[in-house]
Order: C-alpha cells, then structure tokens, then sequence
C-alpha cells in the first residue's frame, strides 16, 4: 500500500519525507487556505520535495474552467496529478486531461458507482472519503470494499483507490485490508502508526537491562 500525506504544510512534508516513507502528497483548496501562501508556491515546494504523485486540486466547477485550471496545475511539475471534484464536468475534465498525458485525480467520491464512472473516464486514482461518511453514520470502510470488488471485476479499470478523508490509525488498517492501493494520511495519524505503548515498555526493559551490563556497543 502506498502512503500518501494529506497537508500543505511544506515543514511537515519535508520532516515525514526524510522517512523515505512517503509515496505522495494529496491537497486540497481548505488545506492550501490553511497554508496561507499562494497555490502554486505550496504545489511547486511540494513536488520539490516530494518525487511521487501531488494532487493539486482545481476550483473551477465547469468544464472549461477545469481544463485551464487543471493544465496551470500540471504545467506546475511533472509530477502534479490534478484533482477534480466528481460531477459530470469533473468525468468531462478528467477524460480530457487523461488524454492530454496528465495524472489525475478524481475527488469527493462518496459512491461506487461514482467510482466506476471516475475509472471509466480513465482517472489515476479514485478518492473515497472514509471519514466524511462516518462522519454522517454511513459506514466509509463498506465504500472502499464494493470499489475494490467492482474494479477487480474489469482487468480494464485501472484507476487506484485513493482512500481519502482517513482520521485514524484503525482507518489505515482497514483500507489495506479492503485491498486500498493508496491510503492518504493527516502528518499526525501517519505519525501515531508506529506507536504502541508496548513498544515503548518493552524497549524500556531491554535498555534497563542493557544499563547493567556496562557495556557498550561501539
Ligand atoms: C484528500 O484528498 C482529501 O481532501 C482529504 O483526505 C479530506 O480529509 P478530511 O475529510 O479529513 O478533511
């Protein structure tokens, strides 16, 4: 599974990034606004920083605004993949920009078969968000399954599930399980993966008993 991070924040990208851990960066307009700086500085200092897929997100909901946005967007890095909202338009836009070579990123899919139509349109990835339809006591988990079911039915759909909208460590784990191809995590959650308190206590023990030896490795 790859993991992509979800922010803006160029210092949090560049400190998960020296992991060698991160496959991508995904944002969006409410996290560039957060960020407080114009939209193709963040993207720029991103994908300098990052080698994988960042999804820049377009503003425009009509066709022809999605195209001149979007191709802005790649022209930014090779390595941008431009996200579009899934509408009728945002599957017009995202045929288009597939065909002009772009990576791209069809967004705020909360149905399967909004999926199968982002496939069909030939995106590179597909984002459900898990925790927006937790959020309205829809089970998000039960969105990526029926996504990765349909999608293995047709050797031809090639788009990868994105899950999006994750906010906790159980998330991750249930989007591998479901067979997710990306998980796109909040700095914080993908932090929290590696902790366990048993970790900690069991290291601590091994260190005490090390102490006593009085020795030293090096
Ligand atoms: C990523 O592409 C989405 O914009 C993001 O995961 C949304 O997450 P949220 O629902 O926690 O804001």
């Amino acid at each position: 599974m790859k993991f992509f991070v979800d922010t803006a924040d160029i210092a949090e990208i560049e400190d998960l990034a020296a992991s060698g851990l991160v496959d991508g960066v995904t944002t969006n307009p409410s996290l560039i606004a957060k960020a407080g700086k114009p939209i193709r500085d963040v993207i720029a200092a991103i994908c300098a920083t990052v080698e994988g897929p960042v999804s820049a997100e377009v503003t425009a909901i009509d066709f022809d605004g999605m195209m001149e946005e979007g191709q802005a967007l790649a022209g930014i890095a090779p390595n941008v993949a431009v996200k579009v909202p899934l509408t009728w338009d945002g599957l017009k836009a995202c045929r288009a920009l597939t065909q002009r070579g772009h990576k791209v990123n069809v967004t705020l899919c909360f149905s399967a078969n909004q999926a199968l139509l982002a496939a069909k349109a030939g995106a590179t990835f597909v984002s459900p968000f898990i925790g927006r339809l937790d959020d309205i006591g829809y089970d998000g988990m039960e969105l990526i399954r029926q996504i990765r079911a349909i999608y293995d039915n047709y050797e031809a759909l090639d788009t990868e599930i994105l899950a999006a909208s994750i906010r906790t460590p159980f998330h991750v784990t249930e989007a591998a399980l479901a067979g997710a191809d990306v998980a796109t995590i909040p700095p914080a959650v993908l932090k929290n993966l590696a902790k366990n308190p048993l970790t900690d206590k069991n290291l601590d023990g091994f260190l005490a008993d090390w102490k006593k030896t009085g020795q030293s490795i090096l």
